[in-house]
């Protein structure tokens, strides 16, 4: 595994990374960095390149690297190029993908897929494994609960019949079990409604001041953004970032648009 000079206070790296899919070049060289417990928005038009840097992030086979880097710091302090790594590698060392179109698994209760996803992100530590089932889901339902989250959905099928809204709401629990060093919020709060977009936005707040997560949020709209109070929001387009700001770049965008970058 490649050696790299890595800051070790930070959570992500990504250098020059290049993307194709189909023989076209989607992501044309993408530098961002992640700091623990930071919140990057990103934004930017459609067909930009956003979901394409997300699923690249989470392993997904399509996404043909070209070149580039992406290192996470490890577990055990060891900095590893996660591009190196199977999505359920990465996985397992705290990356978290929400994806902009959850899916539905009919007959795989909830509760079921989470326990083997958290047996699965602390296989190394012992001492995080639950015994009996029955503490896995008193844990479960905790999480539910602080994050108001209704629990009748635990004992439903994976997503089976959720509305958007609820699919949403699943996929921040997750996130809240799964304790990320890293998460990737695509588009979590299209389709929310406005109670829906605050539950969701305090809970990510909640589980980056537990965990200190470094959050990436894609985002189209400002709502979600007023409440998880991005340190920095980047503008991609055409699979670069072209802009880089603090959250006040965000008022900017809503009154201009992406025409000017
Ligand atoms: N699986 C795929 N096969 C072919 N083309 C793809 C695939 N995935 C993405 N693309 C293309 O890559 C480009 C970037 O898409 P991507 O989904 O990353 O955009 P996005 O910035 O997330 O847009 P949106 O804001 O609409 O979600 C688009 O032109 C899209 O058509
Ligand atoms: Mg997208």
């Amino acid at each position: 595994m490649q050696k790299n000079t890595f800051i070790p206070s930070g959570v992500l790296k990504i250098s020059n990374l290049k993307v194709s899919i189909d023989e076209k070049l989607i992501l044309r060289g993408v530098n961002l960095e992640v700091k623990a417990g930071e919140v990057h928005a990103i934004m930017g038009p459609n067909g930009s390149g956003k979901s394409t840097l997300a699923n690249t992030l989470a392993g997904h086979p399509e996404y043909k690297v070209e070149s580039g880097s992406v290192f996470l710091s490890g577990s055990n302090l060891i900095d590893e190029n996660i591009l190196e790594m199977s999505p359920d590698e990465r996985a397992n060392i705290g990356v978290f993908l929400a994806f902009q179109y959850p899916v539905e698994v009919p007959g795989v209760r909830v509760q079921n897929f989470l326990k083997i996803a958290y047996e699965a992100r602390f296989k190394n530590q012992p001492e995080r494994q639950f015994k009996k089932a029955i503490d896995f889901r008193k844990h479960l339902q905790g999480l539910a609960d602080e994050l108001k989250i209704d629990k009748d959905f635990l004992s439903r099928g994976l997503n089976e019949g959720f509305s958007g809204g609820e699919k949403k709401q699943l996929e921040i629990l997750q996130m809240a079990l799964l304790e990320p060093k890293l998460a990737i919020l695509d588009e979590t709060d299209s389709g929310l409604d406005i109670d829906a977009i605050k539950k969701v936005a305090n809970g990510v707040v909640k589980i980056i001041k537990k965990h200190n997560t470094g959050v990436i949020v894609i985002t189209h709209y400002q709502r979600i953004l007023d409440y998880l109070k991005p340190d920095f929001v980047h503008v991609m387009i055409k699979g670069k970032i072209v802009e880089s700001g603090d959250a006040t770049l965000v008022d900017k965008l809503e009154k201009k648009g992406y025409a000017d970058l």
